[in-house]
């Protein structure tokens, strides 16, 4: 969707759709009664007679039969005014935009919302205005062969009366485009499925990344994993003829070339079957999504690339497919793991942690400023959370206190667990220097207790996604399916860290 902003009014803008918000219980702002004016009282009626009340995810259109050169106008509700926040605003311009398409029309302008957010700014607001209208339009039709009915909204104007906030609004855009843009190649990288989105296409979904942006990349093969001792990887690869790849991508944006850079680390398992410790038949298909980690940290890449961000930024995809077969790892095999210390597998679904074990001891050689990893880690984390927050662990107080603030501003929360070393406990083998599971309790703790053995003293937060990668239902912006939900939170930690 191209989005872009222009000075004008209301009452003179050739659109095909003009979308309005309103707040629950306000009277029409002195614009928007102009306006009513010229259109001859039906807003304000609409909303005396409680038709339309502000309510949020409340969206009602109507033509405007030539009295003004706009042909409909969408109301779309954003609840009460205490309660407005930057998500009720992107919630609102979601329902807008599938308004819009179910009217058939493929560009609207909409008019930035006459009460603003506490403490937000005009770029922020711009900037989730754009978010909700291309998120909220996401379809996924690939494999669909009646495209006919999908219509796309191409194009949204955002419309404001004030020159002087111009530039504002544009840097909003700016920053929108490139985040919506980023969630959207993680949602399509995760419905494909497993037959198509392997470790192998993934790595070649890294090249054009890289070829588009100039990132610089490297890809290590099975030979050089080897090579390395990368046991633990190669392990859970080994049930699996998809060969396993190890993405790097570095984006050198500091003024200093050599500034410690931030490295991101992702799940990335095109398909988790569980292996020898196969999972149940019910919702498997949804671990094709088990790459959501991966898919993120490099649409993270992408965007703070193309958003030119004064920073250093390294993403590390280690890419397998967790399969049985003859040559499958077994529950009681012991790897060594790149760091050199040696687990027991005792489950081989607990796969994600080995992978990203191998993942995290690589990126402490580059003495990351931040290390963040994104893993759709455990189930039990689903129970913990439920779907509406992304569960945090880390050792830097820092580094966490920034990654909750960008999650409030992004519409993607996280949740602090504790990783105490109590834990570390459950994960002791009786052969090996731990085991792969933790036992009965506390298993989103123990799966990042496990990780922290892998970190050195670098600062680390891990972040698991398995509550909120998959949503069960549609929502104002999110789709059922894929979520991509933690790459508009990591993008955002990044631009607070330097704009
Ligand atoms: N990919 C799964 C975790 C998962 C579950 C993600 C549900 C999204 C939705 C992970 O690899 C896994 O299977 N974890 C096991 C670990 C257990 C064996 C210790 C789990 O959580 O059941
Ligand atoms: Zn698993
Ligand atoms: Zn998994």
């Amino acid at each position: 969707m191209q989005v872009d902003v222009r000075q004008g009014r209301v009452e003179t803008e050739v659109a095909e759709a003009l979308v309005l918000t309103h707040c629950e219980g306000e009277v029409l702002s002195k614009h928007d009664a102009s306006l009513d004016r010229t259109l001859g009282g039906t807003l304000r009626e609409l909303v005396r007679s409680k038709e339309f009340e502000g309510k949020a995810n409340e969206v009602v259109l109507l033509h405007s039969q030539g009295k003004i050169p706009a042909k409909r106008v969408v109301l779309v509700g954003l609840g009460k005014k205490k309660d407005l926040g930057l998500d009720q605003i992107r919630q609102a311009m979601g329902h807008a935009a599938k308004r819009v398409r179910q009217a058939k029309a493929c560009s609207f302008t909409a008019i930035l919302p006459t009460v603003m957010p506490r403490s937000a700014s005009a770029v922020e607001v711009a900037q989730a205005m754009a978010e909700g209208a291309i998120l909220g339009s996401y379809q996924f039709t690939v494999y669909r062969s009646e495209k006919s009915g999908t219509k796309y909204v191409s194009t949204m104007t955002l419309l404001t009366s004030q020159k002087g906030q111009l530039r504002q609004l544009a840097e909003g855009i700016r920053r929108g485009v490139a985040t919506a843009e980023a969630t959207v190649l993680v949602r399509d990288l995760c419905n494909h499925p497993s037959n198509v989105m392997t470790p192998t296409k993934m790595a070649n979904e890294a090249k054009a990344i890289a070829r588009e942006t100039g990132v610089s990349l490297k890809i290590l093969e099975q030979r050089e994993m080897e090579d390395l001792g990368m046991g633990a990887l190669l392990g859970v690869a080994k049930g699996s003829h998809e060969s396993p790849k190890f993405i790097i991508l570095k984006y050198h944006g500091s003024k200093k070339k050599d500034d410690p850079p931030v490295v991101l680390v992702g799940k990335t398992i095109t398909f988790d079957s569980g292996g020898i410790s196969l999972k149940p038949a019910e919702n498997m298909e949804q671990m094709k999504a088990d790459m959501t980690g991966g898919a993120e940290v490099l649409a993270a890449m992408r965007a703070v690339a193309r958003l030119r961000l004064p920073v250093n930024l390294f993403s590390i995809l280690p890419a397998a497919e967790n399969m049985p077969g003859s040559r499958a790892m077994r529950p009681g095999d012991i790897v060594r793991t790149l760091s050199g210390k040696t687990v027991e597998v005792q489950n081989t679904d607990a796969e994600g942690r080995l992978i990203l074990s191998d993942g995290l001891s690589y990126a402490t050689q580059f003495k990351p400023a931040a290390l963040i990893d994104v893993a759709t880690l455990t189930g039990a984390c689903v129970v913990a959370l439920g779907q509406f927050a992304i569960g945090m662990l880390g050792t830097d107080a820092k580094l966490k206190e920034s990654l909750r603030k960008a999650g409030l501003r992004a519409g993607e929360r996280v949740w602090e667990m504790p990783l105490w070393d109590e834990y570390f406990e459950q994960l002791r083998s009786d052969v090996a220097d731990m085991r792969n599971i933790g036992g009965r309790g506390g298993g989103m703790i123990t799966a990042a207790v496990f990780l922290s053995k892998f970190v050195g003293d670098c600062p680390w937060v891990h972040l698991d996604i398995a509550s909120t990668d998959w949503s069960e239902r549609e929502r104002a912006y999110i789709p059922k399916g894929p979520t991509g939900i933690g790459t508009r939170l990591l993008i955002q930690y990044l631009i607070d860290r330097v704009l």
